[in-house]
């Protein structure tokens, strides 16, 4: 107790360190309750207090619910990166060009540190930020730019520096967790289930970052990067995000003894690094299949340390104000470590390997005609390809064909297939033929198996 009031005393003493933060919404006005809300806890932490001087957003009369007075505002957020008060800008308005690119650029060119919590930036212009940071030496942190609320950017760059990491991923965008939490246990399509998510403020209006898988994408280039100390072209990631997410596939997987969550995965190969999102079975026992609603969760292996996983919010102003602030107490006390982890000089980006070197098991959903030999047909085609099964589902259709042989009735039966691992390019190569065959109707749904 002696201490932390002795911390408290001295962190009260020290001269502040004064941020300038640009973007006022979610995460901004969250920083700014957190830093008034826990000043002391802060200022001992840091070893001195973190005071706000200036702030930048669009619209200089919406009501934030903060109070702002005795804090320069600034229509233009660019300027927060020369403004004589400032000592460290904090950018969080988002996107991976535009203001906030210029931004963190100017300031970096100036000499100024700064926290960010923008994925897409760090993501796609992480490498050559990282490079500017070192040369001008300054911190560029973001901790809050992957899973809000978890410490996964610390976690897989500093406490775990010494192993060799061989994976790193998990569930990494909580409106994907939401909604395929959601058709799981009602039995729902993805439509009724993303609209219900808008309305609860689950999903954005325009929801495609998230559900097509491109904000999980940010976050899992970035965590790439880290565990393998080289930055991973984003452009270079494999995406596949939940539109086509079945609620059949929901049931059937269930079936199986397995649950479907949207993952980011990367892994270290002999021949390169994997990096990819997409659609998952995973054991229903895993952990990682507990993860539910809007909750996210870091898993991470290692030689040395072995497998871990945090879960926690991903989203919202509290966790990734926690995580803002998080970056700020370290600048405050000197600290940093370089943007990779390592050092910048000489890193140049490396590409993912493509999906055809992908090596899974896979869930089939075909619908065929329910006549006979339509089974053979399909397992001849797995067999010339090199895919052995593992099991198959098939269902009865709920209504019979007539007796009479005329047509009625729905025609069409689901069949389940469920592959051993294989490589991605043979089960592509089959699914081109099986699509192609005359019993099959539509476009067959495939699903990678991880063991969780
Ligand atoms: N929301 C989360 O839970 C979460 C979690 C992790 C990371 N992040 C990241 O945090 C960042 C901010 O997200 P957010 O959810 O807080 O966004 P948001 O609620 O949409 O807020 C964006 C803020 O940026 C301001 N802004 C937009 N364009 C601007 C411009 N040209 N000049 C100055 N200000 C501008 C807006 O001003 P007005 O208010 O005046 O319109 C607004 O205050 C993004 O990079 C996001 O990816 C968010």
């Amino acid at each position: 107790m002696a201490d932390s009031a002795g911390g408290q005393a001295r962190g009260a003493q020290a001269a502040p360190l004064r941020i300038g933060i640009a973007g006022l919404g979610t995460v901004g006005a969250g920083l700014v309750k957190l830093l008034r809300g826990n000043e002391t806890i802060v200022a001992a932490r840091a070893g001195r207090p973190i005071a706000i001087t200036a702030v930048a957003a669009r619209d200089r009369t919406r009501d934030r619910g903060v109070d702002l007075s005795g804090v320069t505002w600034h229509d233009d957020a660019v300027a927060l990166a020369t403004d004589p008060d400032v000592d460290v800008v904090v950018e969080l308005i988002g996107g991976a060009e535009g203001v906030a690119r210029r931004l963190v650029t100017t300031a970096l060119e100036a000499g100024r540190p700064v926290v960010t919590a923008n994925k897409a930036l760090i993501a796609v212009h992480g490498a050559e930020l990282a490079a500017l940071a070192e040369r001008t030496g300054v911190p560029l942190m973001f901790e809050a730019a992957v899973a809000g609320g978890i410490p996964a950017i610390k976690t897989v760059r500093e406490g775990l520096a010494a192993d060799r990491l061989t994976r790193v991923g998990g569930i990494l965008n909580g409106t994907c967790n939401y909604i395929m939490t959601a058709m799981r246990e009602s039995g729902r399509p993805f439509a009724d289930v993303l609209a219900e998510a808008q309305a609860l403020g689950y999903a954005e209006a325009d929801p495609s970052t998230d559900v097509d898988g491109i904000d999980a994408a940010h976050k899992l280039a970035i965590l790439a990067g880290l565990a393998f100390g080289r930055p991973v072209a984003f452009a270079s990631v494999h995406v596949e995000g939940i539109r086509g997410i079945d609620a059949l596939d929901l049931d059937f997987a269930r079936a199986l003894g397995y649950r479907i969550k949207l993952l980011g995965l990367a892994r270290r190969r002999e021949d390169g690094v994997e990096a990819r999102v997409h659609p998952c079975l995973v054991p229903e026992k895993s952990p990682i299949a507990q993860v539910d609603g809007v909750f996210n969760a870091v898993v991470v292996e290692g030689a040395f340390v072995g497998r871990l996983m945090l879960e926690g919010r991903g989203a919202g102003e509290g966790p990734t104000a926690t995580a803002v602030a998080a970056d700020l107490i370290d600048i405050a006390r000197g600290s940093a470590v370089p943007v990779w982890g390592r050092s910048a000089d000489g890193l140049t980006q490396i590409e993912a390997l493509p999906r055809a070197a992908f090596h899974e098991e896979y869930y089939l959903r075909l619908n065929v005609h329910d006549r006979p030999g339509v089974i053979a047909d399909v397992t001849a085609v797995l067999r010339d390809h090199g895919v052995s099964l593992r099991s198959m589902l098939q269902h009865g259709r709920a209504e019979p064909a007539p007796e009479d042989g005329t047509a009625g009735g729905d025609p069409s039966v689901p069949l389940v297939l469920v592959t051993h691992r294989t490589r991605e390019s043979a089960m592509l190569e089959a699914l081109g033929r099986i699509a192609a065959l005359s019993v099959v109707i539509g476009t067959p749904a495939m699903i990678r198996i991880d063991p969780g």
